[in-house]
């Protein structure tokens, strides 16, 4: 499990400041570093929705969000993307995915469907297509597929960040 880089941390200060964020997605929660950093980034209104596929990882999260008082803002939902997004009904001003990229291409539909003009979506986990993390790991034609699909898409404005392999779209 690899937690987001602290660096990145004042990105979701940015991000919830330019979206007036007030309902926020993560898939991939892991032990809940980013989940709780986009907590208290949001401020006292703003609610965290992260889904986590891992029942142990999941686990700590809560346990971490309980010790810091973040349980009544930040909600883990337990499963796989693929099978709760489409579950999902409330509009998120900021989504961030940092799971398994081979499911991305099937979150389009569902990106969409979650978000309002003005959302931001983050996009973590693209390194494989670009040769990162050994360039030996499979799922690089679901990137492929994922990023060509969202840079296409009239409903996104996305951006990839050189070097960091990260995207980030705006939904217009
Ligand atoms: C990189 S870690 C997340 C780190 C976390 N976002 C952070 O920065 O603190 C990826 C997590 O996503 C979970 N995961 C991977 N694929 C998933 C999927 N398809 N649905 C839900 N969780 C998934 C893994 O179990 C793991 O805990």
């Amino acid at each position: 499990m690899f937690p987001s880089d602290p660096f990145q941390a004042p990105l979701w200060t940015v991000l919830s400041s330019l979206t007036h964020a007030r309902r926020i997605l993560e898939v991939g929660c892991g032990h809940g570093y980013t989940a709780a950093v986009m907590a208290s980034a949001g401020g006292p209104d703003c609610r965290v929705d992260t889904i986590e596929g891992d029942p142990d990882h999941a686990e700590l999260a809560e346990q971490a969000f309980k010790q810091r008082g973040l349980s009544k803002r930040i909600c883990v939902l337990r499963g796989r993307g693929l099978n709760l997004l489409p579950r999902l009904k409330t509009r998120y001003d900021v989504v961030f995915l940092d799971g398994d990229w081979r499911e991305y291409p099937g979150y389009i539909p569902h990106l969409r469907r979650l978000t309002r003009p003005g959302s931001i979506i983050v996009t973590a986990n693209l390194n494989p297509l670009f040769g990162g993390w050994g360039g030996r790991l499979p799922g690089k034609p679901a990137i492929e597929s994922y990023l060509t699909r969202l840079l296409r898409d009239p409903q996104f404005r996305t951006y990839v960040v050189l070097g960091e392999w990260h995207s980030i779209s705006v939904r217009v």
